[in-house]
């Protein structure tokens, strides 16, 4: 029976996955006063199959604790290691975009694959990479929150239009439109930097008693979500909705987009957030059974 761990603040995620398959396990991680941390497993893994579920949102502060929690997993005996994240942190620096510049992507994945025999992730950020199989040397399992996206808006907006901030959006903006069958536009951005994004809006005149949706698959710094907001205001549109399936929100990303004019901030529970309202805990559930069956 596979043993599931939860890092701190997916434990609730990991009980949502309980399945009489699964036994719980319990692991403790304290920092030192210096900082250094201390990661201890409480339950026996010895001859086991471990499952730990962590979101990678935050990664740098998580990757010792999950350098020692898989290491010491091992050296006690466990049978395999898989990792269920359902976000999946260094995905968008996929590329060397100023010389000598890290590709963390690339780098992140082979870390990941030297520490877990698995991983499985929802909505992974892939731009350049067409498949997490071109950095992962583990087997990977993606799964795709845009049924439940496509199912929150018909059940809650009355005539929406469907909006993508820019190209990188659109494999989520058009999955969900057309599993909502609403229509969809995709606009233009261009980054000067982390915090000044420029969007350009064509026209959408024709949609003007609609409400738009702003769909994306990463709320950071949120600037992307309001400078669109800020067009669509300047165009007079109704106030738009934000949907977003990973609430990293960085900073005061959160107080700032919730003051720009948006109707309402909707996300999954892919990392905790008080605008979680669409539950992924059933997806990852349902392939978890399946992978351990
Ligand atoms: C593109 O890189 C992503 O799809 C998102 O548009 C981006 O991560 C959002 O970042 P921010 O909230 O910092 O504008």
């Amino acid at each position: 029976m596979p043993i599931l761990f939860a890092f701190p603040k997916y434990e609730s995620f990991a009980r949502a996955l309980e399945s009489p398959g699964f036994s719980h396990g319990t692991l403790s991680i304290k920092h030192f006063p210096d900082g250094e941390s201390l990661v201890t497993l409480q339950t026996d893994v010895k001859d086991k199959d471990v499952i730990l579920v962590c979101g990678l949102d935050d990664a740098d502060q998580k990757m010792a604790p999950l350098l020692f929690f898989t290491k010491t997993a091992r050296e006690l005996g466990a049978k395999s290691i898989g990792l269920v994240t359902p976000y999946l942190g260094y995905m968008r620096q996929d590329k060397r975009f100023n010389p000598g510049e890290t590709v963390s992507s690339n780098i992140f994945a082979k870390f990941l694959s030297s520490l877990f025999d698995w991983l499985l992730t929802a909505d992974p950020h892939l731009h350049r990479h067409e498949s997490l199989d071109e950095i992962f040397t583990v087997p990977t399992t993606t799964l795709h929150a845009s049924a439940l996206l496509a199912a929150w808006i018909k059940k809650h907006i009355k005539k929406p239009i469907v909006i993508g901030p820019d190209e990188e959006s659109r494999q989520w903006v058009q999955d969900v439109a057309q599993q909502a069958d609403i229509p969809f536009v995709v606009l233009k951005k261009v980054r000067h930097g982390d915090k000044n994004v420029e969007i350009t809006v064509p026209d959408i005149e024709t949609y003007q008693d609609h409400t738009p949706v702003l769909v994306d698959d990463i709320i950071s710094t949120a600037q992307t979500m309001i400078e669109t907001i800020k067009h669509l205001n300047s165009l007079k549109t109704k106030p738009p909705i934000c949907l977003g399936i990973h609430a990293v929100f960085a900073h005061d990303a959160y107080a700032k987009l919730k003051n720009s004019g948006v109707a309402e901030i909707v996300t999954t529970n892919t990392i905790s957030h008080e605008t979680n309202k669409i539950d992924v805990a059933p997806l990852f559930a349902q392939a978890l059974e399946h992978k351990t069956n």
